[in-house]
């Protein structure tokens, strides 16, 4: 146990300095993939419906071996087993963390701190299947018999991102007929926009936040409220309104009943809980048999994670990919370019499940690291991102690596547009990775003024990810394979990838400016900047 408390400095090892020698000269992309033909066959590994090709990636395999070996000597894998165990490997607030409890197969067993979490799980995800049956069939009915024919879910980061992605994500299993929103933003408009062409009569509202204190929710909540009640009356509160929540007591202060409670644990962190009951409205979606699939990917995902040796496993080798990318080839950002519409909001999900887990500065025993951390990642699906950012992914001065995700099969095959994506996805990958030379420019006659303009470097690490379809059990397993690659370069890194505390400063300062906006506090209270720009705001406001 003592011995999650700190973790040896990785720059420090001297596997560390052979990699930067290492780095110093790598060929390029291109010349890994000339000098071996079979490059793109051995760079290449499947689990759980998942195949990553790290063909295109810029590492040779001794440095990937030798990456193996550092995560070993750092302690990872130890982690990783202490995380499947349930040690309270989040040590700045003493939590287990344990989201792959979520997904163990019913009957299993898992004991932690004295409790059996795994059948804990079950209990829940059984109440919620009752709940989600009985929405979809119109069994439960609104406060006037009326059917609920729209859900909404009112939450902010991991209580609103999972469930908007996954339910974009499987819309092609979801129940049609029904409509689901998504309202996050404290910004009026986010609101007012999804209920406005609703009947309250036929909504439900899921309030999802774990603490049940965020601000943002539960001023959305009581819009939500107000709305109904104003059409409906008091009474019809238990009717339209759900929460879920690990905080009891708040939900009811709020005014929901246990009854219509379905709650989780303070083992799940945010980002990591949507198919803990904040995938309440997934579940809605897709039925419980869709959010079981769901569960089974994430699982099986697990299962890889937790039992392949490091050279074959996915989130491993992805992980480690991304230490390489970011401390020895000195590249920032991660770009996640989805080649399927289903996937739009992937980016916007992973930009919290990475980002928040490894946007950090200092290692477990609070000393600065000396070395980089969490890249920074974005995106956008495929082909629009082409015509977009990709200019500067290709000729930019800033080196991108890149994530391509494909989905082999469509649910919507339209005319040769499926392979027209498909061949998108590749010619990206194929224009990132080997670039265009200046003799390959001119050979056709191009300009000589012209050509610089026209040459590509290429040399941007790619992965492929693909999967044969996307659907409940492969969103669960790309999901679970990205956070345990999250898990691999935190551990590696000896950073806590499970708190947050970078976030809480911000939430504090906006109530003393709220105080002073609404002349509850004096201008004294807040620095001289910020009231300068209130009083910009306020001339525009009245002007
Ligand atoms: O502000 C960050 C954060 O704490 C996230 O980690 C979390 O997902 C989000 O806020 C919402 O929190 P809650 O579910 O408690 O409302």
């Amino acid at each position: 146990m003592t011995g999650l408390l700190t973790s040896p400095d990785p720059a420090a090892n001297p596997i560390w300095a052979k990699l930067t020698a290492a780095a110093a000269v790598v060929p390029d992309i291109r010349a890994l993939l000339d000098a071996d033909q079979d490059r793109p066959v051995r760079s290449t590994v499947s689990a759980a419906g998942i195949t990553l090709d790290f063909a295109r990636q810029r590492i040779t395999p001794e440095s990937l071996t030798a990456l193996i070996e550092l995560a070993d000597q750092q302690g990872v894998f130890i982690r990783r087993a202490a995380m499947f165990a349930g040690e309270h490997i989040n040590i700045t607030e003493d939590r287990a963390v344990l989201h792959t409890a979520l997904r163990l197969p019913r009957g299993s067993s898992l004991v932690v701190d004295g409790v059996d979490v795994a059948a804990e799980v079950h209990q829940v995800l059984d109440r919620m299947g009752s709940f989600a049956k009985a929405v979809r069939n119109g069994k439960w009915r609104g406060a006037t018999g009326k059917r609920i024919t729209a859900v909404v879910n009112i939450g902010i980061g991991g209580s609103d991102l999972g469930p908007a992605m996954a339910y974009e994500a499987l819309r092609a299993f979801s129940k049609r007929g029904m409509t689901f929103r998504f309202v996050s933003n404290v910004d009026p408009t986010d609101i007012s926009e999804a209920i406005g062409d609703l009947d309250p009569a036929r909504t439900l509202f899921v309030i999802a936040s774990k603490t049940f204190s965020t601000l943002e929710t539960m001023t959305n909540g009581r819009a939500a409220r107000s709305w109904l009640v104003d059409a409906l009356g008091e009474k019809a509160v238990s009717k339209h309104f759900v929460a879920v929540s690990s905080n009891s007591e708040l939900v009811e202060a709020f005014g929901i009943d246990r009854d219509n409670m379905f709650g989780f644990w303070d083992w799940v962190g945010g980002r990591y809980s949507m198919d803990a009951a904040i995938g309440l409205s997934t579940m809605i979606a897709v039925g419980p048999k869709g959010f079981a699939s769901m569960l089974a990917g994430f699982h099986a995902m697990d299962k890889h994670f937790e039992t392949e040796p490091a050279p074959r496993n996915l989130p491993v080798i992805m992980g480690l990919l991304a230490v390489w990318n970011r401390d020895f080839l000195n590249i920032s950002t991660n770009a996640v370019l989805p080649y399927s519409q289903y996937l739009s909001r992937f980016p916007a999900y992973l930009q919290q499940l990475t980002m928040e887990s490894n946007g950090k500065a200092v290692r477990l025993d609070g000393t600065p690291v000396t070395y980089q951390t969490g890249a920074i990642v974005w995106g956008e699906p495929g082909t629009n991102g082409q015509h977009s950012f990709y200019q500067l992914i290709h000729q930019g001065t800033s080196p991108v690596a890149c994530d391509i995700i494909v989905v082999a099969q469509s649910d919507n095959p339209l005319g040769d547009q499926q392979n027209m994506l498909i061949a998108n996805a590749l010619a990206q990958a194929a224009v990132l990775a080997r670039g265009r030379t200046l003799a390959e420019v001119t050979a056709d006659g191009t300009d000589l003024a012209l050509a610089p303009h026209k040459v590509m470097p290429g040399n941007r690490p790619t992965s492929v990810i693909s999967t044969a379809r996307l659907d409940p059990f492969t969103l669960g397993a790309l999901i679970a394979l990205y956070e345990h690659s999250v898990f691999v370069q935190g551990a590696l890194w000896g950073i806590n990838s499970f708190d947050q505390w970078g976030v809480e400063l911000g939430k504090k300062v906006a109530l003393g400016i709220l105080a002073v906006i609404e002349g509850q506090a004096e201008p004294s209270s807040i620095d001289s900047a910020t009231v300068h720009s209130i009083a910009v705001i306020a001339e525009q406001f009245a002007p």
